[in-house]
């Protein structure tokens, strides 16, 4: 069973939602496969799933409050809710997400409103409500103008001694999931509309090196803002407090490649992927390597 399934399955239940039809039957085929999913939990989810498991060292999943910060379709916020954290919250930026609304309505009788649409400033909540918040690939979406209203929206909402987990693709990263694309964000600016330009003429098999400045600024700019991974650990550490890096976790657990997007990095992740499971050589150069990874971060909010 892979997450791609479920994707799919998914797919059907957000269809049904949204043109209000008869639920139960999509959300039951979403419920057994997320279950099937999570008995051999896919590896980008692994620390979220153990990050987790720390609030239910004091509290029930039904009882523990979580906010999935920027839930885009809200795959991964219903995979909980499949799994019993049933205190799900989210918002998105700009686009409709009522229908999320409906699936809780229908399903469990939740006449709460629990996902919003926003214009990604400030969080339409109380202080203080959640015990835990989540943000997956959110972060190099979020603009300058935002960014600290990000952070510190999420230090208000969130309970003192609660956690926030962060997953956010960087600067660092040599390819770029977003334009499919190695290595063109790593060259100095002026040079980026021709190397934008060039490799995405060959990755269309179009020419389109007159477009290459609207799409240089489209992947280092306008929709996608890559930073250091540095960048992030002073954000946290300012509005959130301490926090544990994961990454180097994730590289060395143990991966299922069925659920990874078949693009042109799979490749060369299997081949590291097997390098990290080399023992000591393999920790060591995951140790030496993590920085080029996506970053995945824990925090804890302590007010002293
Ligand atoms: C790449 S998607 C990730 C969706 C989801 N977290 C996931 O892992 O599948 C990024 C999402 O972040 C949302 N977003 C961007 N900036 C945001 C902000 N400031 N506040 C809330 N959501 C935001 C966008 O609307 C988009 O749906």
């Amino acid at each position: 069973m892979s997450w791609n399934e479920l994707k799919l399955a998914f797919n059907q239940l957000s269809y049904s939602a949204k043109k209000n039809k008869f639920l139960e039957n999509e959300w039951e085929k979403f419920e057994i496969l997320a279950k099937q999913v999570n008995n051999n939990c896919p590896d980008f989810l692994v620390n979220l799933m153990n990050s987790l498991k720390k609030v239910e060292k004091k509290k029930n999943k039904g009882e523990i409050f979580l906010l999935d910060h920027g839930c885009g379709s809200a795959l991964k916020s219903f995979y909980l809710i499949a799994l019993g954290y049933t205190n799900i919250y989210g918002v998105n930026k700009n686009d409709d997400i009522e229908y999320l609304n409906l699936i809780l309505r229908k399903q469990f009788l939740i006449s709460e409103k629990r996902f919003f649409t926003t214009d990604g400033r400030v969080l339409p909540f109380k202080n203080n409500k959640f015990d835990f918040i989540f943000s997956l690939q959110v972060l190099e979406h979020v603009q300058d103008n935002c960014i600290d209203l990000y952070y510190s929206e999420e230090a208000r909402v969130l309970k003192n001694n609660g956690y926030a987990f962060h997953e956010v693709p960087h600067l660092l990263v040599p390819y770029d999931s977003h334009s499919r694309i190695w290595f063109a964000h790593w060259f100095p600016y002026f040079l980026q509309p021709t190397i934008y330009g060039v490799l995405k003429s060959i990755q269309n098999k179009e020419f389109l090196l007159h477009e290459g400045a609207k799409i240089a600024k489209k992947y280092n700019g306008e929709f996608l803002k890559l930073r250091t991974p540095n960048f992030h650990y002073k954000k946290i550490s300012k509005y959130l407090g301490s926090f544990k890096e994961l990454t180097l976790e994730r590289l060395v657990s143990k991966a299922n490649f069925n659920n990874y997007d078949k693009d042109n990095s799979l490749f060369v992740r299997k081949i590291l992927y097997y390098c990290f499971r080399i023992p000591i050589f393999g920790r060591l150069l995951a140790k030496l390597l993590k920085n080029f990874f996506m970053l995945q971060t824990l925090s804890k909010k302590i007010i002293k």
